[in-house]
Protein backbone atom coordinates (compact mmCIF):
# COMPACT_ATOMS: atom_id res chain seq x y z
CA UNK A 1 0.00 0.00 0.00
CA UNK A 2 0.99 3.62 -0.78
CA UNK A 3 0.78 5.54 2.23
CA UNK A 4 0.34 9.65 2.01
CA UNK A 5 3.18 11.14 0.21
CA UNK A 6 5.52 13.67 2.14
CA UNK A 7 6.83 16.39 0.39
CA UNK A 8 10.14 18.20 1.59
CA UNK A 9 10.29 22.05 0.64
CA UNK A 10 13.24 24.12 1.00
CA UNK A 11 13.14 27.79 -0.07
CA UNK A 12 15.40 30.14 2.40
CA UNK A 13 12.32 32.90 2.50
CA UNK A 14 9.76 32.41 4.63
CA UNK A 15 6.80 33.62 2.81
CA UNK A 16 7.76 31.59 -0.31
CA UNK A 17 8.31 28.16 2.06
CA UNK A 18 4.35 29.17 3.22
CA UNK A 19 2.79 29.64 -0.12
CA UNK A 20 4.46 26.41 -1.11
CA UNK A 21 3.33 24.89 2.00
CA UNK A 22 -0.29 26.06 1.66
CA UNK A 23 -0.59 24.86 -1.80
CA UNK A 24 1.21 21.17 -1.50
CA UNK A 25 -1.06 20.83 1.66
CA UNK A 26 -4.36 21.61 -0.58
CA UNK A 27 -3.42 18.74 -2.40
CA UNK A 28 -3.59 16.56 0.41
CA UNK A 29 0.11 15.97 0.59
CA UNK A 30 2.24 16.00 3.79
CA UNK A 31 4.94 18.52 4.07
CA UNK A 32 8.07 18.63 5.75
CA UNK A 33 9.76 22.70 5.06
CA UNK A 34 13.40 23.63 5.89
CA UNK A 35 14.67 27.26 5.65
CA UNK A 36 17.93 25.75 4.96
CA UNK A 37 19.23 23.03 2.61
CA UNK A 38 21.32 21.66 5.24
CA UNK A 39 18.51 20.95 7.88
CA UNK A 40 16.62 19.63 4.64
CA UNK A 41 19.98 16.86 4.40
CA UNK A 42 19.82 16.32 7.94
CA UNK A 43 16.19 15.55 8.09
CA UNK A 44 16.28 13.38 5.02
CA UNK A 45 19.08 10.93 6.81
CA UNK A 46 15.94 9.14 8.30
CA UNK A 47 12.93 11.10 7.62
CA UNK A 48 10.55 9.96 4.77
CA UNK A 49 10.25 12.07 1.80
CA UNK A 50 8.28 11.04 -1.64
CA UNK A 51 8.98 14.23 -3.38
CA UNK A 52 11.61 17.30 -3.48
CA UNK A 53 10.90 20.95 -3.79
CA UNK A 54 13.95 22.93 -3.95
CA UNK A 55 15.18 26.98 -4.29
CA UNK A 56 18.40 27.48 -5.88
CA UNK A 57 19.65 30.71 -4.29
CA UNK A 58 20.17 29.70 -0.43
CA UNK A 59 22.85 31.06 1.55
CA UNK A 60 24.18 27.92 3.05
CA UNK A 61 24.31 25.76 -0.02
CA UNK A 62 23.62 26.13 -3.84
CA UNK A 63 20.63 24.28 -4.69
CA UNK A 64 22.48 22.69 -7.44
CA UNK A 65 24.96 20.69 -4.19
CA UNK A 66 21.58 20.01 -2.68
CA UNK A 67 20.00 18.03 -5.37
CA UNK A 68 22.92 15.95 -6.21
CA UNK A 69 23.75 15.29 -2.48
CA UNK A 70 20.02 13.82 -2.38
CA UNK A 71 20.33 12.02 -5.73
CA UNK A 72 23.44 10.31 -4.68
CA UNK A 73 21.03 9.00 -1.38
CA UNK A 74 17.76 8.48 -3.39
CA UNK A 75 18.06 7.43 -7.24
CA UNK A 76 14.60 8.21 -8.23
CA UNK A 77 13.08 10.40 -5.94
CA UNK A 78 11.74 13.00 -7.95
CA UNK A 79 13.00 16.75 -7.08
CA UNK A 80 11.59 19.92 -8.56
CA UNK A 81 13.95 23.27 -8.40
CA UNK A 82 11.99 26.10 -8.32
CA UNK A 83 13.99 29.09 -10.29
CA UNK A 84 13.29 32.62 -11.23
CA UNK A 85 12.11 33.37 -14.28
CA UNK A 86 14.98 33.54 -16.47
CA UNK A 87 16.38 32.56 -19.86
CA UNK A 88 19.53 31.23 -18.69
CA UNK A 89 19.44 27.73 -20.17
CA UNK A 90 22.53 26.56 -18.83
CA UNK A 91 21.09 26.83 -15.14
CA UNK A 92 18.80 24.63 -16.24
CA UNK A 93 21.08 21.90 -17.86
CA UNK A 94 23.08 21.92 -14.42
CA UNK A 95 19.74 21.51 -12.78
CA UNK A 96 19.47 18.31 -14.77
CA UNK A 97 22.53 17.15 -14.71
CA UNK A 98 22.13 17.38 -10.73
CA UNK A 99 19.08 15.40 -10.52
CA UNK A 100 16.43 17.45 -11.02
CA UNK A 101 13.25 16.22 -12.50
CA UNK A 102 11.35 18.96 -12.98
CA UNK A 103 11.05 23.43 -12.78
CA UNK A 104 8.57 25.56 -11.51
CA UNK A 105 9.42 29.34 -11.99
CA UNK A 106 8.97 31.91 -9.27
CA UNK A 107 6.50 33.83 -9.07
CA UNK A 108 4.59 30.80 -8.58
CA UNK A 109 1.42 29.83 -10.64
CA UNK A 110 -0.81 28.13 -8.18
CA UNK A 111 -2.46 26.50 -11.65
CA UNK A 112 1.01 25.26 -12.68
CA UNK A 113 2.11 23.95 -9.50
CA UNK A 114 -0.95 22.25 -8.89
CA UNK A 115 -0.51 20.57 -12.21
CA UNK A 116 3.31 19.68 -11.74
CA UNK A 117 3.09 18.42 -8.00
CA UNK A 118 0.12 15.96 -9.09
CA UNK A 119 2.00 14.49 -12.01
CA UNK A 120 4.65 14.44 -9.83
CA UNK A 121 2.60 12.89 -6.94
CA UNK A 122 1.20 9.78 -9.61
CA UNK A 123 5.01 9.28 -10.83
CA UNK A 124 5.97 8.50 -7.18
CA UNK A 125 3.04 6.43 -6.27
CA UNK A 126 3.63 4.79 -9.15
CA UNK A 127 7.21 4.24 -8.24
CA UNK A 128 6.42 2.97 -4.96
CA UNK A 129 3.55 0.21 -6.04
CA UNK A 130 6.56 -0.98 -8.60
CA UNK A 131 8.69 -1.83 -5.50
CA UNK A 132 5.76 -3.13 -3.90
CA UNK A 133 5.68 -5.04 -6.86
CA UNK A 134 9.69 -5.76 -7.06
CA UNK A 135 9.54 -7.20 -3.57
CA UNK A 136 6.48 -9.28 -3.28
CA UNK A 137 7.72 -11.08 -6.63
CA UNK A 138 11.02 -11.37 -5.24
CA UNK A 139 9.47 -12.91 -2.68
CA UNK A 140 7.60 -15.21 -4.84
CA UNK A 141 10.62 -16.43 -6.35
CA UNK A 142 12.40 -17.07 -3.42
CA UNK A 143 9.40 -19.50 -2.18
CA UNK A 144 9.93 -21.04 -5.36
CA UNK A 145 12.94 -22.07 -5.67
CA UNK A 146 13.20 -22.92 -2.05
CA UNK A 147 10.11 -25.86 -3.14
CA UNK A 148 12.24 -26.46 -6.51
CA UNK A 149 15.28 -27.40 -4.21
CA UNK A 150 13.70 -29.49 -1.88
CA UNK A 151 11.78 -31.37 -4.75
CA UNK A 152 15.55 -31.97 -6.65
CA UNK A 153 16.84 -32.85 -3.31
CA UNK A 154 13.76 -35.57 -2.17
CA UNK A 155 14.61 -36.82 -6.23
CA UNK A 156 17.83 -37.21 -5.40
CA UNK A 157 17.24 -39.60 -2.65
CA UNK A 158 14.94 -41.59 -4.34
CA UNK A 159 17.39 -41.93 -6.75
CA UNK A 160 19.69 -43.77 -4.16
CA UNK A 161 16.81 -45.38 -2.78
CA UNK A 162 16.06 -47.39 -5.76
CA UNK A 163 19.74 -48.84 -6.28
CA UNK A 164 19.03 -49.49 -2.14
CA UNK A 165 15.83 -51.13 -2.07
CA UNK A 166 16.83 -54.33 -3.07
CA UNK A 167 20.08 -54.05 -1.22
CA UNK A 168 20.07 -55.32 2.21
CA UNK A 169 21.16 -51.93 3.31
CA UNK A 170 18.34 -49.52 3.87
CA UNK A 171 17.85 -45.48 3.63
CA UNK A 172 19.19 -44.96 6.77
CA UNK A 173 22.58 -46.11 5.38
CA UNK A 174 22.27 -43.44 2.88
CA UNK A 175 21.67 -40.55 4.91
CA UNK A 176 24.17 -41.50 7.52
CA UNK A 177 27.14 -41.85 4.86
CA UNK A 178 25.41 -38.38 3.93
CA UNK A 179 26.25 -36.89 7.00
CA UNK A 180 29.54 -38.84 7.49
CA UNK A 181 31.17 -37.51 4.06
CA UNK A 182 29.86 -33.93 4.46
CA UNK A 183 31.64 -34.18 7.89
CA UNK A 184 34.77 -34.86 6.87
CA UNK A 185 34.48 -32.45 3.75
CA UNK A 186 34.12 -30.00 6.44
CA UNK A 187 36.65 -30.89 8.14
CA UNK A 188 38.44 -30.33 4.82
CA UNK A 189 37.71 -26.37 5.29
CA UNK A 190 35.21 -27.08 2.03
CA UNK A 191 32.53 -24.23 1.60
CA UNK A 192 28.94 -25.20 2.51
CA UNK A 193 27.71 -25.14 -1.06
CA UNK A 194 30.47 -27.40 -1.44
CA UNK A 195 28.96 -29.79 1.47
CA UNK A 196 25.62 -29.59 0.37
CA UNK A 197 26.56 -30.94 -3.56
CA UNK A 198 28.28 -34.16 -1.51
CA UNK A 199 25.28 -34.61 1.41
CA UNK A 200 23.09 -34.87 -1.74
CA UNK A 201 25.49 -36.36 -4.06
CA UNK A 202 27.16 -39.15 -1.20
CA UNK A 203 23.96 -41.58 -1.23
CA UNK A 204 24.54 -42.21 -5.17
CA UNK A 205 27.19 -43.98 -4.73
CA UNK A 206 25.39 -47.46 -5.15
CA UNK A 207 22.80 -46.15 -7.83
CA UNK A 208 24.57 -48.26 -10.24
CA UNK A 209 23.72 -51.88 -8.74
CA UNK A 210 19.97 -51.04 -10.66
CA UNK A 211 21.54 -53.10 -13.35
CA UNK A 212 23.28 -55.90 -11.06
CA UNK A 213 20.90 -58.95 -12.07
CA UNK A 214 18.53 -59.71 -8.76
CA UNK A 215 20.20 -63.39 -8.08
CA UNK A 216 23.76 -61.65 -7.82
CA UNK A 217 23.06 -58.47 -6.10
CA UNK A 218 20.24 -60.83 -3.84
CA UNK A 219 22.36 -63.90 -3.64
CA UNK A 220 22.56 -64.66 0.15
CA UNK A 221 25.79 -66.66 0.08
CA UNK A 222 29.77 -65.36 -0.84
CA UNK A 223 30.07 -64.48 -4.89
CA UNK A 224 32.10 -67.29 -7.32
CA UNK A 225 34.57 -64.77 -8.76
CA UNK A 226 32.40 -64.71 -12.18
CA UNK A 227 29.87 -62.97 -9.79
CA UNK A 228 31.92 -60.88 -8.26
CA UNK A 229 33.49 -59.55 -11.70
CA UNK A 230 29.70 -58.80 -12.75
CA UNK A 231 29.05 -57.11 -9.18
CA UNK A 232 32.32 -54.90 -9.69
CA UNK A 233 30.58 -53.33 -12.59
CA UNK A 234 28.10 -51.37 -10.20
CA UNK A 235 30.26 -48.08 -10.02
CA UNK A 236 30.78 -47.79 -13.78
CA UNK A 237 27.02 -48.73 -14.68
CA UNK A 238 26.47 -45.52 -11.88
CA UNK A 239 28.42 -43.26 -13.74
CA UNK A 240 27.11 -44.31 -17.08
CA UNK A 241 24.00 -43.61 -15.61
CA UNK A 242 24.62 -39.98 -14.13
CA UNK A 243 27.79 -39.05 -15.71
CA UNK A 244 26.14 -36.28 -18.46
CA UNK A 245 23.40 -34.76 -16.04
CA UNK A 246 23.73 -31.15 -15.94
CA UNK A 247 22.52 -31.00 -12.34
CA UNK A 248 25.97 -30.74 -10.11
CA UNK A 249 24.71 -33.09 -7.64
CA UNK A 250 24.17 -35.81 -9.75
CA UNK A 251 27.83 -35.15 -11.79
CA UNK A 252 29.49 -34.98 -8.55
CA UNK A 253 27.48 -38.57 -7.72
CA UNK A 254 28.80 -40.01 -10.92
CA UNK A 255 32.42 -39.24 -10.22
CA UNK A 256 31.45 -40.77 -6.66
CA UNK A 257 30.09 -43.75 -8.16
CA UNK A 258 32.82 -44.61 -10.26
CA UNK A 259 35.36 -44.05 -7.48
CA UNK A 260 33.99 -45.20 -4.20
CA UNK A 261 35.85 -48.98 -4.88
CA UNK A 262 39.21 -47.68 -5.51
CA UNK A 263 41.79 -48.17 -2.89
CA UNK A 264 44.14 -45.54 -1.68
CA UNK A 265 47.22 -48.24 -2.86
CA UNK A 266 45.54 -49.19 -5.83
CA UNK A 267 44.59 -52.73 -5.35
CA UNK A 268 40.51 -51.13 -5.64
CA UNK A 269 38.37 -51.19 -8.60
CA UNK A 270 37.21 -50.73 -10.99
CA UNK A 271 40.24 -48.52 -12.41
CA UNK A 272 43.01 -49.80 -9.91
CA UNK A 273 43.64 -46.28 -9.40
CA UNK A 274 45.48 -44.38 -6.66
CA UNK A 275 46.42 -41.91 -3.84
CA UNK A 276 45.42 -38.63 -5.41
CA UNK A 277 44.34 -39.81 -8.66
CA UNK A 278 41.42 -41.25 -6.53
CA UNK A 279 38.70 -37.73 -6.61
CA UNK A 280 38.45 -36.86 -3.84
CA UNK A 281 34.87 -37.19 -3.00
CA UNK A 282 35.09 -40.95 -4.09
CA UNK A 283 38.14 -41.36 -1.22
CA UNK A 284 35.68 -39.83 1.38
CA UNK A 285 32.89 -41.68 0.71
CA UNK A 286 35.04 -45.03 0.19
CA UNK A 287 35.75 -44.16 3.94
CA UNK A 288 32.18 -42.38 5.19
CA UNK A 289 30.66 -46.12 3.26
CA UNK A 290 32.86 -48.85 4.81
CA UNK A 291 32.35 -47.14 8.28
CA UNK A 292 29.04 -47.36 8.20
CA UNK A 293 28.85 -50.80 7.17
CA UNK A 294 31.00 -51.67 9.70
CA UNK A 295 29.44 -50.57 12.58
CA UNK A 296 25.72 -51.65 11.39
CA UNK A 297 24.39 -54.82 11.06
CA UNK A 298 24.16 -56.62 8.28
CA UNK A 299 22.86 -59.82 7.34
CA UNK A 300 25.64 -61.28 7.22
CA UNK A 301 27.32 -60.09 10.66
CA UNK A 302 27.12 -58.22 13.37
CA UNK A 303 27.28 -54.25 14.22
CA UNK A 304 31.08 -53.26 15.14
CA UNK A 305 31.38 -51.01 18.03
CA UNK A 306 32.71 -47.85 16.67
CA UNK A 307 36.12 -47.96 18.04
CA UNK A 308 37.01 -51.55 16.65
CA UNK A 309 35.67 -49.75 13.32
CA UNK A 310 37.79 -46.65 13.71
CA UNK A 311 41.13 -49.14 14.38
CA UNK A 312 40.00 -50.79 11.27
CA UNK A 313 40.06 -47.25 9.91
CA UNK A 314 43.68 -46.70 11.29
CA UNK A 315 45.50 -49.93 10.43
CA UNK A 316 44.07 -49.23 6.58
CA UNK A 317 45.34 -45.78 6.29
CA UNK A 318 47.64 -45.26 3.17
CA UNK A 319 46.07 -48.83 2.06
CA UNK A 320 42.32 -48.67 1.75
CA UNK A 321 41.55 -45.28 2.64
CA UNK A 322 43.21 -42.13 2.57
CA UNK A 323 45.27 -41.47 5.71
CA UNK A 324 44.31 -37.40 5.96
CA UNK A 325 40.98 -38.52 5.12
CA UNK A 326 41.04 -40.88 8.42
CA UNK A 327 42.70 -38.10 10.43
CA UNK A 328 39.68 -35.84 9.79
CA UNK A 329 37.49 -38.00 10.16
CA UNK A 330 38.89 -39.32 13.76
CA UNK A 331 39.40 -35.46 14.80
CA UNK A 332 35.20 -35.51 14.37
CA UNK A 333 34.42 -38.57 16.55
CA UNK A 334 31.92 -37.12 18.73
CA UNK A 335 30.22 -35.50 15.73
CA UNK A 336 30.54 -39.35 14.22
CA UNK A 337 29.08 -40.78 17.58
CA UNK A 338 25.98 -37.74 17.27
CA UNK A 339 25.71 -39.06 13.39
CA UNK A 340 25.67 -42.87 14.70
CA UNK A 341 23.19 -42.24 17.24
CA UNK A 342 20.34 -40.50 15.19
CA UNK A 343 17.50 -42.35 15.68
CA UNK A 344 15.47 -41.43 12.41
CA UNK A 345 18.54 -39.88 10.07
CA UNK A 346 15.96 -39.89 7.12
CA UNK A 347 14.28 -37.35 8.93
CA UNK A 348 17.79 -34.71 8.97
CA UNK A 349 17.37 -31.90 6.29
CA UNK A 350 21.24 -30.15 5.06
CA UNK A 351 19.78 -27.19 6.70
CA UNK A 352 19.74 -28.54 9.86
CA UNK A 353 22.77 -30.67 9.77
CA UNK A 354 24.46 -27.37 8.70
CA UNK A 355 23.14 -25.25 11.88
CA UNK A 356 23.57 -27.72 14.50
CA UNK A 357 27.52 -27.73 13.89
CA UNK A 358 28.48 -24.14 12.91
FE1 LIG B 1 29.30 -49.97 -3.81
FE1 LIG C 1 26.94 -48.02 0.63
Amino acid sequence: MVDNLTVVSVDDNAVNLLLIEALTKNLGLEVKSFLSAREALKYLETGKSDIILTDYMMPDMHGLDFLKQVRSAYSDIPMVMITAVTDDNQLKIDALESGATEFLNKPLNPVEFKARLINLANLRRAQLLLQDRALLLEEEVRKATKLITEREHEGLFVIGRASDYKDPETGLHLKRVAFYSALILRGLGASVKELEIMFHAAPLHDVGKIGIPDNILLKPGRYTPEEFEIMKRHPEIGYEMLKDANSPYLRSGAEIALNHHEKFDGSGYPRGIAGEEIPLGGRIVTVADVFDALTTKRPYKDAWSIDVAVNLLQTEKGKHFDANIVGIFEKNLTAVKEIYQIQHPENITFEMFIKNRS
